[in-house]
């Protein structure tokens, strides 16, 4: 079985701190968000047409992020496009004292 590796990123502070981090591992950028006292992965590439979403609206109560481009939101937990069937990838994440950790695939 081959599992996807778990990689540290950044200080748990920091995340709290500044609320979005964006980390590039292989050709991809990831989107880290600390929402409503909850770590969030995403995919930083909407699925529409490709653009960042590091810039998205978080709407903190309902737990999405809209992206500023065409106003599609997606579900911060599972990736579902809130306007229609799309999905957003989103990733495992896990604080460990005081780092965060992703788990991505290889
Ligand atoms: S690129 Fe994100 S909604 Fe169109």
């Amino acid at each position: 079985m081959n599992l996807n590796p778990w990689i540290p990123v950044c200080s748990s502070a920091k995340l709290k701190r500044e609320k979005r981090f964006l980390f590039r591992h292989h050709q991809k950028q990831y989107l880290l968000l600390s929402v409503a006292h909850q770590f969030f992965a995403i995919n930083n590439q909407c699925p529409h047409q490709g653009f960042p979403l590091d810039t998205g609206m978080i709407d903190a109560e309902a737990l999405n992020i809209t992206c500023p481009y065409h106003q599609w939101s997606f579900d911060l937990n599972t990736g579902q496009c809130i306007l229609n069937s799309a999905f957003l990838s989103t990733y495992p994440i896990e604080e460990r004292d005081g780092q965060i950790w992703i788990q991505i695939p290889c």
